[in-house]
């Protein structure tokens, strides 16, 4: 994997860059669109690619081992040939299910027992088996096994399990580095920080990642109920230690707000459910604000979803035929709603980089984060 520095933003920490891979060119800062399960859930992978265009989505090691199983990978050739989508993946390593299934786990130093959501079977994730699914899986860019931990988190806890997340990263580079790919391209290995939101150990972890000397570093325990100031304090702790030249990933985040700040401290990459699953219960998000599809208001409104026509669903339907799918409930509501989040999600790391490399992100930034602060 190379990345390129392009431009650096005067006003703030914002950059413009270009990662290359084995599947393409992935330009910064870029929205990855998440995939779980080998699917943006509702999209084709025809109109991903050719409406909402992103050069890289993102897939799940927890949910893929479950279904539809490493056996179905291998023998496709991995989840690029078997989901069809010849673009970069990168995959989660199912440290945030340490976190999010926090009922239906058990962490100790050699892994994490897991129960299935799906059938209730046992299953232990080890820094070492989570190489091996994710080389299975055979995604461009994998991350390192490591505890997300939740938020708010005692000091002595955030501590220990941070200490741990380090260890477990060394045993994930140690196996990384000593098994082959299986598809005949490279994979490269992201690390995460953690360390809660204690300034100290997001340092103390940033610092650890950093001397990793890997090819690219991620940021994580974040968006896990914090309020958004003490996220962009952190943010701003840990890219003022990880290196300039190797992109930055920001897991899970966030509103389109947070995004714009985030990429205003020095974040190149972010993935985050918000778009998909937000749209499919009625809300889309606009260069104007956030609408709720489902409110009364909207019965007979017949101008266009979204006068700005990044997808051409936003034009084409009237606000009041989505709100009916809605209110009638068909999976065309949550398709169309869902095309025009992940549109407008893109386009707005997409405006984003042409205003770094303009020279005046930090103003249109600005501008933005108060015109997207409102209800519609
Ligand atoms: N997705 C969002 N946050 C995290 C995190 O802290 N770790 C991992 N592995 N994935 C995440």
């Amino acid at each position: 994997m190379e990345f390129d520095l392009l431009a650096k933003d005067s006003g703030s920490k914002a950059r413009a860059g270009e990662i290359t891979t084995a599947h393409g060119k992935i330009e910064t800062p870029i929205f990855m669109p998440v995939g779980t399960i080998g699917t943006v859930k509702g999209v084709h992978q025809r109109e991903l690619k050719e409406e909402i265009n992103p050069d890289i989505i993102l897939g799940n090691t927890y949910h893929l081992y479950l279904r539809p199983q490493m056996e179905v990978l291998r023998k496709a050739g991995g989840l690029h040939k078997f989901m069809n989508w010849d673009r970069n993946i990168l995959t989660d390593s199912g440290g945030y299910q340490v976190y999010s299934l926090s009922a239906n786990r058990k962490i100790k130093e050699e892994g994490v027992k897991f129960k299935s959501h799906i059938d209730g079977s046992y299953h232990f994730f080890t820094p070492e088996n989570v190489m091996d699914v994710q080389r299975t899986i055979g995604a461009d860019i994998i991350m390192a096994f490591d505890e997300c931990t939740p938020y708010p988190c005692d000091y002595r806890y955030a501590k220990r399990s941070m200490h741990m997340t380090h260890r477990w990263l060394d045993r994930c580079m140690n196996h990384f580095h000593n098994t082959p790919p299986l598809y005949g391209y490279d994979q490269t290995l992201f690390p995460i920080v953690q360390g809660s939101t204690y300034k100290d150990l997001r340092q103390q972890s940033a610092e650890y990642i950093a001397n990793a000397g890997a090819e690219g570093n991620a940021i994580g325990g974040l968006s896990v109920g914090e309020p958004a100031e003490e996220m962009y304090a952190m943010t701003e702790v840990v890219t003022a230690i990880l290196p300039e030249d190797k992109p930055r990933y920001l897991m899970g985040v966030g509103t389109p707000i947070n995004i714009l700040e985030n990429i205003a401290l020095g974040v190149d990459m972010f993935d985050c459910v918000m778009p998909t699953r937000n749209a499919r219960n009625g809300m889309l998000f606009t260069a104007h604000g956030t609408i709720n599809i489902k409110n009364k208001k909207w019965y007979d409104d017949f101008s266009p979803i979204d006068e700005m026509g990044i997808t051409w669903v936003d034009t084409e339907y009237s606000k009041a035929y989505l709100k009916h799918l809605f209110s009638v409930n068909e999976m065309l509501g949550k398709q169309i709603a869902t095309i025009h989040n992940l549109g407008f999600y893109l386009w707005l790391t997409r405006e984003a980089r042409k205003h770094i490399i303009a020279g005046d992100f930090r103003e249109w930034k600005d501008k933005m984060v108060k015109q997207m602060d409102k209800r519609l």
